[in-house]
């Protein structure tokens, strides 16, 4: 960990870098856009994703703000915001292998922790864990509805699949879950069209459940490149968009006209000639994924080449502003794969440094 808890209550300057940075009004405001669009606009749940978001705190947040709950990516992620007072966790994602299950099964002690599952077999082992630890898990179904990751055909089989799941003793079939991100390749209408065509892929599948008689209280789905056009058709009870209060130039090329309240901060460790700046922040601080990171301040820049614990900026013009031992500022160019690089979050208001809050659920654990 770095010494940035101590300097809680010092202006940014005073940060060791390269330094996670959020501006915490930021964050609450895209937070609040957020919640007032789902939930009180549209009426619909709101389950934020934390894959990108890791901090319990986080979560703690929204949930203030309106949220349900929270959805995970993994095991650890659940049981990090379950140890933290978080309820209404959803494991979007198929969890296996015997020891893994089990704790998932543990987690239900505490409190009801739903988990994802797109087949027979798959519904078989969680059932085999839960009965085991003398739990029940709730399940939500996995819909593939475009994207040709995880998932059950949409219609019928899910229905099917549904019914299957009632017979097992240690299931509690809760409703159905997608995640329509192939249509962050499109824009404009043809965009909304394809989406409105995941989407109904989805609630298609819930009616399917319905029709069979089996009833079904959750039909999740959505990011943060698609809830705004997602939240207005019929049928979603809940959205799972999450790194949005962030934002970031990926959310950005992808349509959310969020605040950039997440920033890597660097500084200049050497000025090799007046159009090259080299700061203490490489890919191991900040992720490429998706698309690079950009410096705020420097003007036209040629180029940017992140080795491991450098970045090598090349100026469009040369400049002696920028002197070594000065802050640069990056807007990371997706905060998911950011986020994930680090062990603490520096809390900024207006310039000082508010709180620094752990990533426990960043860690290699899964
Ligand atoms: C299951 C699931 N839901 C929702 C999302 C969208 O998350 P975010 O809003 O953080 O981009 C993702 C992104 O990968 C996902 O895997």
């Amino acid at each position: 960990m770095s010494g940035n808890s101590e300097a809680v209550g010092l202006p940014l300057d005073a940060l060791e870098t390269p330094a996670l940075c959020l501006d915490i009004d930021a964050y609450r405001r895209n937070v609040a856009r957020m919640a007032d669009y789902i939930v009180r606009q549209h009426g619909l749940g709101w389950r934020p994703h934390m894959k990108g978001q890791k901090a319990p705190e986080l979560a703690k947040e929204a949930i203030a703000a309106g949220a349900r709950g929270v959805t995970c990516a993994t095991v650890y992620e659940a049981e990090v915001m379950v140890r933290a007072g978080v309820a209404g966790v959803l494991v979007a994602n198929q969890i296996a292998g015997e020891r893994k299950l089990a704790r998932l099964a543990r987690l239900q002690c505490t409190t009801p922790v739903m988990a994802a599952t797109d087949s027979l077999d798959h519904a078989r082992a969680l059932d085999a864990a839960a009965q085991a630890g003398g739990v029940t898990i709730p399940v939500l179904i996995e819909v593939d509805i475009g994207m040709q990751r995880c998932g059950i055909a949409p219609g019928g089989t899910v229905a099917a699949l549904a019914r299957e799941i009632a017979g097992l003793r240690g299931l509690c079939f809760l409703g159905v879950m997608g995640w329509e991100g192939h249509t962050l390749a499109y824009g404009g209408d043809a965009k909304r069209e394809q989406i409105a065509g995941a989407i109904g892929k989805l609630t298609a599948s819930a009616e399917a459940c319905r029709a069979a008689g089996i009833p079904v209280e959750i039909v999740s789905a959505s990011g943060s490149g698609t809830f705004r056009l997602s939240a207005p058709l019929p049928g979603l009870t809940e959205v799972q968009a999450g790194g949005g209060v962030f934002s970031d130039l990926s959310y950005a090329k992808w349509g959310l006209d969020h605040e950039f309240a997440l920033t890597v901060v660097t500084r200049v460790v050497s000025r090799p000639s007046p159009t090259r700046i080299i700061v203490d922040g490489g890919f191991k601080t900040m992720s490429v994924q998706h698309g690079q990171p950009r410096p705020l301040g420097l003007g036209a820049i040629k180029s940017l080449v992140l080795s491991a614990e450098h970045g090598n900026v090349e100026l469009e013009q040369p400049n002696s502003a920028h002197r070594v031992g000065d802050l640069i500022t990056f807007i990371p160019g997706y905060t998911d794969s950011t986020v994930c690089l680090h062990d603490e979050l520096c809390v900024l208001r207006n310039g000082l440094l508010e709180a620094v809050w752990a990533i426990p659920g960043r860690t290699g654990r899964r």
